[in-house]
């Protein structure tokens, strides 16, 4: 007779296969885990001081993208308009609002909104808005519709394969420069045409070496 019974045996097996697979299952969570809207914060909705809704104010007739993101096309970063640029609007219209409590607070006892990031890159990562711009690569190739957006939301992955693909064949994300800003524009029937005119225009360049992101 045998040291185990043969339901111990069962158990022991089931033991020993769970032991093997642990290290495959904890890999692939990881793997999973990475490229999870949760962790690349894709379609994340970030609590705001003031909750301004992009669809009163960013729509193609109303404020232009860059009346209030006013460095994106000098400068590596966006910018986030200050309690002035409100003010300049919400002094005369809705300058009653409870919702625009905070502003106004901002406004006449000074101290900036403190608004919460949606979009980041990690450190290590280059990033620069104003080159994309102005070389034909709209708001909305990376942002989406923002004009339908309540609540400004992540789209892109912004992943490393994400910036590659594009970054490999640009051609057909290029748009005309009065269009940069533009949630509506739709390409003409010989927009290829078009495209390649641009990418000779602007140079446009295929940066997948390292060093273009990791400097
Ligand atoms: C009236 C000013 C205003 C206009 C016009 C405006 N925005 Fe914004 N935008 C803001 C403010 C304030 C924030 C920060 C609060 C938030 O995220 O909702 C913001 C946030 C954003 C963000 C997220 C920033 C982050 O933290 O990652 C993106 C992307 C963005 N706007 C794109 C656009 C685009 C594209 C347009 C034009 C279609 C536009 N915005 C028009 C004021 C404006
Ligand atoms: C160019 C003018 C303009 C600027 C600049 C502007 N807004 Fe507005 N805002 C409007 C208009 C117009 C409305 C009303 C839109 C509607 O209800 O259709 C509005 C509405 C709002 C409301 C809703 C108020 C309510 O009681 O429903 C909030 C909140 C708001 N804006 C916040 C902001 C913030 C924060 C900024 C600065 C980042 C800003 N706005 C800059 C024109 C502007
Ligand atoms: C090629 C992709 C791309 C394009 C085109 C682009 N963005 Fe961005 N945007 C990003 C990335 C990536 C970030 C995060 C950058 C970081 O972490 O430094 C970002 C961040 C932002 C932010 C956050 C604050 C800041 O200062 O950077 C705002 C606002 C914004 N973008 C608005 C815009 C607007 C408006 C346009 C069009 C005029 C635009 N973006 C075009 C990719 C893009
Ligand atoms: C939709 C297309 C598109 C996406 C997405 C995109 N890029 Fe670009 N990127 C371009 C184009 C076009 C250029 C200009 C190429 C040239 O200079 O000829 C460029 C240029 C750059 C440059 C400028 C290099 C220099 O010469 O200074 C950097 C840095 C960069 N991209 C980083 C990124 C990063 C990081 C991401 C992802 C977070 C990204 N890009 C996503 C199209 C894109
Ligand atoms: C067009 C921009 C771009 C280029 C070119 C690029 N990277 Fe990245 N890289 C990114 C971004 C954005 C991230 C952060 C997001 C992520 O991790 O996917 C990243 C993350 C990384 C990481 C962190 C680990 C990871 O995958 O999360 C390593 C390592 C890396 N890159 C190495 C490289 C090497 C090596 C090259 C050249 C063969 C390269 N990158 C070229 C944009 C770029």
């Amino acid at each position: 007779m045998g040291v185990f019974k043969p339901r111990a045996n069962t158990i022991m097996r089931v033991v020993f296969v769970a032991v093997l697979l642990a290290p495959v299952a904890l890999v692939t969570g990881l793997l999973l885990y990475a490229r999870s809207p949760f962790f690349t914060n894709q379609g994340f909705q970030v609590l705001q001081p003031v909750q301004l809704d992009h669809r009163h104010h960013a729509a193609d007739d109303g404020i232009d993208c860059r009346y209030c993101h006013d460095s994106v096309t000098v400068s590596p970063s966006a910018g986030i308009p200050s309690t002035e640029t409100c003010m300049g609007c919400h002094s005369q219209i809705w300058n009653t609002s409870p919702l625009l409590e905070p502003v106004r607070r901002s406004y006449f006892e000074g101290g900036p909104i403190r608004w919460q990031r949606v979009h980041q890159v990690p450190d290590f990562v280059y990033f620069n808005h104003a080159i994309h711009v102005g070389k034909g690569i709209g708001c909305i190739s990376c942002h989406g519709r923002v004009d339908q957006m309540p609540v400004v939301e992540q789209v892109a992955t912004l992943a490393m394969e994400w910036c590659l693909a594009c970054h490999r064949d640009p051609v057909p994300q290029l748009r005309p420069p009065e269009t940069i800003a533009s949630m509506s524009w739709s390409p003409p029937p010989n927009v290829d045409v078009l495209r390649r005119e641009l990418a000779e225009r602007y140079g446009v360049r295929n940066l997948t070496d390292c060093y273009t992101c990791h400097r």
